[in-house]
């Protein structure tokens, strides 16, 4: 069960070039999303109502796609505008749309009640647009619910053992730092977390020029519904003062900007931005950054594609895994977006007894 009345990103702006039509399943619904010559963005159902044949292996024309089983066309909002060989056109002969906006390189497609699609509620993170944070867009396709990748990243401690030697850096950071504050709010919560006096990471000492000299680490993370993950990472000379609020000379500073789109109940799209303040004119730091995303991405992977297999070769095991203190942002998270899912639903709020977290 997902949440409906609520913006899914769809795809990655650069993925609708050139008239590309872009077959996506969100949300268990087969998506068409492609770019009209007019330039307006198009989200309709890719199904033709005809006889089923995919939009998608059609044709577009203008803002219109035409179905190239039978040749029958559709414009941008679903309406059927020529059926070959035939004068009347049924009113029934239609495909649903999608409320769609662009936001921040992002498509953003709303799958619930069109009437309830208001694009002010898009999240705008300022940076994906802003040209002093350079980096490069990326997408990976997951074998796993999206609410698994949401789980991974409302710890971090694990970036100490899953990825010791990619973006954690020791298994110290899981030990001795501890979430500084969360605050949990109404569409998810904000925790920082403070590392200090440490080597730099190896995705980090990759791309600056003094490796040995001794950093202080914050991460502080934003998590909205229905799956965004937000999170602003500095790394300031050891021991200057960066954790009393004090502005380093020398500090450096990282977005981690991510997607979580269900497609299916156990698949996730996940598209995702690294973006970093200091690289100037060298391009080289994006393309390194992006390779050391991937590969600690793909450390994450691993680990929640076989968590999806272990949860489908006994569903039990969901409701009896056992929590630890520092699951609370995590079942915050879950409880919110199922008492979203709940009341979208007509149903009362869920009034059992929570996880146990201590
Ligand atoms: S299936 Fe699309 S036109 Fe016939
Ligand atoms: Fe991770």
């Amino acid at each position: 069960m997902f949440l409906k009345n609520c913006w899914y990103v769809g795809a990655w702006d650069h993925e609708l070039i050139d008239g590309k039509l872009l077959s996506r399943v969100l949300l268990n619904e087969r998506v068409l999303l492609y770019r009209g010559e007019s330039g307006k963005v198009v989200a309709v159902n890719d199904r033709c109502p005809h006889r089923g044949a995919l939009l998608s292996d059609g044709r577009l024309e203008g803002d219109a796609v035409r179905c190239m089983y039978h040749g029958i066309k559709f414009d941008g909002t679903g309406k059927c505008v020529q059926i070959p060989g035939q004068e009347l056109i049924p009113p029934k002969m239609r495909v649903r749309s999608y409320p769609v906006h662009e936001v921040g390189h992002l498509v953003w497609v709303w799958l619930g009640d069109p009437a309830k699609a208001d694009v002010s509620k898009i999240l705008n993170l300022p940076y994906m647009t802003d040209p002093n944070w350079k980096g490069l867009p990326g997408y990976l396709h997951y074998d796993a619910n999206y609410l698994l990748i949401v789980d991974n990243l409302s710890d971090l401690a694990h970036l100490a053992f899953v990825h010791t030697n990619t973006l954690g850096g020791s298994e110290e950071y899981a030990y001795v730092s501890k979430p500084a504050s969360i605050l949990k709010n109404e569409r998810g919560y904000t925790l920082e977390r403070w590392h200090t006096n440490i080597d730099p990471p190896p995705f980090h000492k990759k791309v600056i020029p003094n490796k040995h000299d001794k950093l202080d680490r914050r991460n502080r993370v934003n998590m909205y519904v229905p799956g965004i993950f937000d999170m602003a990472t500095l790394f300031a000379p050891a021991g200057q003062g960066a954790e009393t609020g004090a502005a380093v000379p020398g500090t450096r500073e990282y977005r981690n900007c991510q997607f979580m789109t269900p497609e299916t109940d156990t698949t996730t799209h996940f598209f995702w931005a690294y973006l970093n303040n200091f690289e100037g004119s060298d391009s080289t730091i994006s393309r390194s950054l992006l390779d050391s995303l991937i590969e600690g991405f793909m450390e994450d992977k691993a680990i929640i594609e076989r968590q999806q297999k272990t949860l489908e070769e006994d569903p039990a095991f969901e409701s009896q895994m056992l929590a630890i203190r520092a699951d609370a942002p995590l079942v915050h998270f879950r409880r919110t977006l199922s008492g979203l899912i709940d009341a979208e639903q007509g149903v009362a709020a869920a009034v059992g007894s929570p996880a146990a977290v201590g």
